[in-house]
C-alpha cells in the first residue's frame, strides 16, 4: 500500500550538539510516500532532534539527510527554505498561532512565503480550515478558540500549501482526549489523501494507532514496526478484521543502498 518513492531518506545521520551531546548516533530511516510514522522513546532519546533533521531545521553533525531526493547538505539555505516551503508543513506541541489573528489570517499568513498571491492566500486558508472542520471559525481569535481547535488551525496552517510531508512533534500533547481524537482524525484523513506524516508522540494509545512506529533510544532507532491492518482511530476501534499476512510491498527495508 505504501508507495516505494522515497520522502525522506536519513543515511548515517549524527548528531552532537555544543557540550559533546550526542543526540543521534548514527540513524538510518526511510519513509516512503503515504506513510504514517510515529515516532516513540523516552524523554531525550532524540526524537524532537531526529524530527528537526528531517524537517531540515537544522543540520545533522555527520551522514546525509535526502528529502523528495534532494540532497540536504547540498542546498544553501535558500534553497532550503524553497523546500521546506513546497514540501514540509509543522506543527508543534505550542500551537504557535499569532494572537489577535483570525484564525483565516494565521493560515493565510503561512502561504507568505509560498509565491502564492493574496486572494489565493485567503481562499486556500479557508479550504485547508474547511478540511480540518472549522470554516464555521474563520473570523475567531486563537483566545476565542479551544485548544484542540487552536491546534487544527495549526494543522490547516501546515497543510494549507498542500506539502507532501507534515511533521508534528506532540500535536496532541497539550489537549485532552476528545480535543486529541479530533486532531488525529483530522491527521488520519490527511493521510489517506496522500499526506505523508510523521508525529512524535509519547502516547501509547496514539503510537498504537498509527500503523509504523518507529521507537528511539539514546539517538539510535531501535525499533520499526508495521501494522499492515486499516488504522481506527483509538476511539473509534471497529478494527477490521487482519489485513492478507505479510501484505504489501516490503517498503520497510532501511538500508544505505549500496
Ligand atoms: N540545542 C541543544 N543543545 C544542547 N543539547 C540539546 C539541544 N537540544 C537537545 N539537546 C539534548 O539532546 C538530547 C535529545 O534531545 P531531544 O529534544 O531530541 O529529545 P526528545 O526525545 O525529543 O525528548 P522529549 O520527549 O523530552 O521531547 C537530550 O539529551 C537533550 O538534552
Ligand atoms: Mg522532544
Amino acid at each position: 500500500m505504501n508507495g516505494t518513492k522515497k520522502v525522506v531518506e536519513l543515511v548515517g545521520v549524527t548528531k552532537v550538539y555544543p557540550g559533546d551531546v550526542a543526540a543521534l548516533r548514527g540513524v538510518d530511516l526511510v519513509i516512503g510516500a503515504g506513510d504514517l510514522v510515529a515516532i516513540v522513546g523516552p524523554s531525550g532519546s532524540g526524537k524532537s532532534t531526529l524530527l528537526h533533521m528531517i524537517g531540515t531545521l537544522d543540520r545533522p553533525t555527520s551522514g546525509t539527510v535526502r528529502i523528495a531526493g534532494y540532497e540536504v547538505g547540498d542546498l544553501t539555505d535558500r534553497e532550503l527554505s524553497a523546500l521546506r516551503a513546497r514540501h514540509l508543513g509543522f506543527v508543534f506541541q505550542q500551537f504557535h498561532l499569532a494572537p489577535g489573528t483570525s484564525a483565516l489570517d494565521n493560515v493565510a499568513d503561512g502561504l507568505l512565503y509560498s509565491g502564492t498571491p493574496p486572494k489565493a492566500r485567503r481562499e486556500r486558508a479557508a479550504a485547508a480550515l474547511e478540511r480540518v472542520g472549522l470554516g464555521h471559525r474563520l473570523g475567531h481569535r486563537p483566545h476565542q478558540m479551544s485548544g484542540g481547535e487552536q491546534q487544527r488551525v495549526a494543522v490547516a496552517r501546515a497543510v494549507a500549501g498542500e506539502p507532501p510531508l507534515l511533521l508534528a512533534d506532540e500535536p496532541t500533547g497539550n489537549l485532552d482526549s476528545a480535543a486529541g481524537a479530533e486532531v488525529l482524525a483530522v491527521l488520519r484523513d490527511l493521510n489517506a489523501s496522500g499526506t505523508t506524516i510523521a508525529l512524535i508522540t509519547h502516547d501509547a494509545e496514539i503510537a498504537a494507532w498509527a500503523p509504523r512506529r518507529v521507537g528511539v533510544r539514546d539517538g539510535r532507532i531501535v525499533t520499526d514496526e508495521r501494522t499492515e491492518t486499516a488504522a481506527a482511530t483509538p476511539a473509534t476501534t471497529a478494527a477490521k478484521p487482519a489485513a492478507k499476512p505479510v501484505a504489501g510491498p516490503g517498503a520497510e527495508t532501511v538500508e544505505a543502498a549500496r
